[in-house]
């Protein structure tokens, strides 16, 4: 039986396991999916130790996402542009790395959400990991206008100058003004920073909002909730990260087994479930 797991630390909470097990059991997969604790500085030496093992792959959460994209020996183009992975597949030739947190949000924003980003305005807030792992795939979607905003201004024009040409090619115009010089509203306003963990303020006025705007959160449970009561308070719809979870898991195991699992009814299912 092919193994898989994920990384991380913390890694108790991780519900990949479930879906994963769920993806494999609807899709006539066999293979099992466990999870494993990383202490800070082994992580070289606990992939070397899964290979040896025979494991076939695996997801990379916080804090690995940067050491996984530095230790891989083949980096797809999109893990190479948001310089971390979350998918490791561990094959005779190397281990290969990709990232499919930006392509998990777009799905859930399109095709969960129903809100094609096409020719839309979007605001990015944040500039860290999260922030660096979707841009890419949010301009693979062309919107009209991406704006990303951060509290360390500097860390913004970072990313958005990675990005330029990108962007360019795509037909969006990239910016990244101050956080307190933002300009208009938003359809799609994504929120890829840490400020509800520690129970902070919004870093945005809710003027970014217009009726009918997409808010969303790309953590789930008692994280997110302080963004979704703002947006729900300035009449947008709020989401919570939980699609994104379940897409980028279904785009890693497409990865990993070459077959697409139904990430909807997972979706429906997990959110039953929590
Ligand atoms: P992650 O991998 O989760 O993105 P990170 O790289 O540490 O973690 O980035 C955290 C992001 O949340 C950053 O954009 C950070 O802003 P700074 O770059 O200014 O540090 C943002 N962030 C964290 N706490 C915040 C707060 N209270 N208000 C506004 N932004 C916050």
């Amino acid at each position: 039986q092919d193994t898989y797991c994920v990384l991380g630390n913390p890694v108790e909470h991780s519900r990949s396991p479930w879906i994963h097990a769920r993806f494999a059991e609807l899709t006539g997969q066999d293979l099992s999916y466990g999870r494993q604790r990383i202490e800070l500085g082994q992580f070289a030496q606990d992939i070397a130790a899964l290979q040896a093992a025979q494991c076939r792959g695996c997801n990379v959460t916080v804090p690995f996402k940067f050491e996984a994209a530095e230790l891989a020996q083949h980096l797809s183009p999109r893990a190479q542009l948001a310089g971390a992975a979350n998918v490791l597949s561990l094959r005779a030739d190397g281990i290969h790395a990709d990232n499919t947190d930006g392509i998990g949000l777009v799905k859930d924003i399109e095709h969960n959400a129903n809100r094609p980003l096409a020719g839309q305005d979007v605001l990015l807030i944040g500039a860290g990991g999260a922030a660096a792992g979707v841009l890419g795939p949010l301009l693979d979607a062309r919107p009209a206008r991406l704006v990303v905003v951060n509290r360390t201004h500097a860390k913004a024009l970072d990313l958005v100058a990675r990005h330029q040409t990108l962007a360019d090619r795509n037909g969006c115009q990239l910016e990244a003004p101050p956080i307190d010089q933002i300009k208009g509203d938003f359809a799609v306003v994504i929120n890829a920073t840490a400020s509800s963990l520690s129970g902070a303020e919004v870093p945005v006025p809710a003027s970014v909002l217009r009726p009918g705007s997409l808010a969303l959160d790309m953590m789930y449970g008692p994280a997110a909730q302080g963004f979704l009561s703002w947006a729900a308070a300035h009449g947008s719809q709020g989401r919570d990260g939980l699609g994104m979870l379940v897409e980028q898991a279904a785009e890693a195991f497409e990865i990993w087994r070459g077959v697409r699992p139904p990430s909807a009814q997972v979706l429906a299912e997990l959110r039953a479930l929590l």
